[in-house]
């Protein structure tokens, strides 16, 4: 393929001379040169480039190094208050323990993902689409991460969750060039449409090809052959998901890591790259770099410049994901400049969060910790399939002890959670079936393993874990009359009941009975 003059084609090289380059420019404008990486964020960087950032989102840390401003807003269920969270210092990390602080004995939903830009194009809950209906927040702890060694907490798309801003003041419309990236993970994906971050209609419809020119990660293979299982980084151009070129890109192997840069680059007129990179370490891959697709209606762009996240451009809203940071950029940065940002990402220190899961491989026994119950434990009956929790001790029979024992694993259908095999029932899992949990034999069906398939997160209350079911947000393993249940707080069901049910769906994780 030949190299485009947009496009200086030494992408793959040298995170190194990426930094380098960043402190030239630093020197250059005059902006301070001790400590890179706290000196300077990704929006400092397109800045001092030409490029500025015209959309800057994150839930878990500013992105210019003077941003001290909000991050996002939550909503807490017990009384529809709000609060916002901003970085615990100008440039540095969200303040988690504020929002801990304040969601505690209740559930939060982030409700607003601030621009840090002067732009103000702040991320709301989406509202319905042409291909999908109204949108939910994201469970505001549903997704922990370690960032310079501070928690804080990204956003946790499941199916059903999107953000938007159809009124934006300086994305490209139009032919106009952009350069966006996420920094998402490849441990949280799906197949369904489409998780996406970027530029998208203002209307929430299919507007035709062209009209969207957005970051797209997941396992939707829209243009075969792709290769390999995904995820993949690809842009959704608006009717395709393009792995590069006309769409499909065997060339385009994915990114798989917990911790992945996402980065789209176009002209708007005539050609686009898609990249993909560990943002944890090393530098970007460039899966592709040449034209746009000339199947008709891509050439040139027709962008809006609303702004999504987490769904398609229509609001088809069948797709999960994890987000972290992402920017939008007001033209084209260098190569150089794209690998100066890759390498503050990294030098930012993404890592797991230690404690937001019980352990894959471990045995284990979930107790209680409603005040009523805190002697109970969850359990099965050998002679039914129900799931209950009943009081067990040391003195209980071998059975009944064996009965309360779970073996952890990856979940069936997120490898990024997990699935509760019977110790003394192999092959027999926990999953809901409505809205019930069902200690089940798994027949290898997806509806299945969906329905095993529990998210951890550290327990609602303050205790423990809770276990939020894949397929259904903000629906969590709760105990309710001593029999167990899949629940929402405040729901239809009567499970759902809003009385302690920040407790209800609050365990223990013990030491297994058996
Ligand atoms: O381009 C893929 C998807 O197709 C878009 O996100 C959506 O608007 C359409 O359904
Ligand atoms: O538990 C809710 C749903 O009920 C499950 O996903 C499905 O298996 C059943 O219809």
């Amino acid at each position: 393929m030949t190299s485009r003059p947009w496009s200086t084609g030494v992408r793959r090289a040298l995170p190194a001379l990426g930094a380098a380059l960043a402190l030239a420019v630093s020197v250059i404008v005059g902006l301070p040169t001790t400590s890179q990486a706290a000196a300077q964020g990704p929006c400092d960087i397109y800045a001092a480039a030409g490029t500025p950032c015209v959309a800057a989102h994150s839930t878990v840390r500013a992105l210019y190094s003077g941003y001290d401003g909000p991050l996002y807003q939550v909503r807490r269920s017990s009384d529809d208050g709000y609060t916002t969270v901003g970085p615990l210092t100008a440039g540095g990390v969200a303040d988690a323990a504020a929002q801990d602080a304040f969601c505690a004995d209740t559930s939060c939903v982030i409700t607003r993902v601030y621009d840090q830009s002067a732009n103000h194009n702040d991320l709301t809950i989406e509202g319905p689409g042409g291909n999908g209906g109204q949108d939910v927040g994201a469970y505001a702890n549903a997704l922990p991460v370690t960032v310079d060694g501070h928690k804080a907490y990204g956003v946790y798309i499941t199916p059903g969750t999107g953000y938007r801003d159809d009124a934006t003041k300086g994305v490209a419309t139009g032919s106009t060039a952009q350069d966006e990236y996420m920094v998402t993970s490849g441990t949280h994906v799906d197949g369904g449409c489409c998780f996406d971050y970027g530029n998208a209609e203002t209307n929430n419809d299919d507007n035709g090809s062209g009209h969207m020119s957005a970051i797209n990660f997941g396992t939707e293979c829209w243009f075969p052959p792709c290769t390999g299982s995904g995820p993949w980084v690809q842009a959704d151009l608006e009717n395709g998901l393009f792995a590069g070129g006309n769409g499909s890109n065997p060339g385009n192997r994915g990114n798989s890591g917990p911790f992945v840069t996402a980065l789209v680059r176009t002209n708007g007129t005539s050609d686009y790259s898609i990249e993909g990179g560990n943002a944890q370490s090393g530098a970007l891959t460039d899966w592709y770099d040449g034209s746009l697709p000339t199947t008709g209606g891509y050439i040139p762009m027709h962008q809006e410049g609303a702004i999504v996240l987490g769904t398609g451009g229509d609001d088809s809203n069948s797709s999960a994901g994890s987000f972290f940071e992402g920017v939008m950029t007001a033209g084209l940065p260098s190569a150089a400049t794209d690998a100066a940002v890759q390498a503050d990402i990294v030098a930012a220190g993404y890592t797991a969060y230690a404690g937001s899961a019980p352990a894959v491989g471990s045995r284990i026994s979930l107790r209680a910790t409603t005040a009523c119950c805190t002697g109970d434990y969850l359990t099965h009956d050998d002679s039914d399939t129900k799931v209950v929790i009943a009081a067990v001790t040391s003195a209980s029979a071998a059975t009944t002890r064996s009965d309360a024992t779970w073996l952890v694993e990856a979940g069936l259908a997120d490898s990024s959670c997990v699935s509760f095999e019977s110790a003394n029932d192999p092959g027999q899992y926990l999953r809901h079936s409505g809205f019930e949990l069902w200690l089940n034999t798994d027949d290898g069906s997806a509806q299945f393993a969906q329905d095993a398939t529990f998210c951890a997160q550290p327990g609602i209350d303050g205790q423990g874990f809770s276990f939020q079911t894949v397929n259904y947000p903000g629906t969590y393993i709760r105990h309710f009359d001593y029999t167990v249940y899949v629940a929402s707080d405040g729901g239809s069901n009567t499970w759902d009941n809003a009385n302690l049910w920040t407790s209800d769906v609050s365990w223990a994780v013990t030491s297994p009975w058996a």
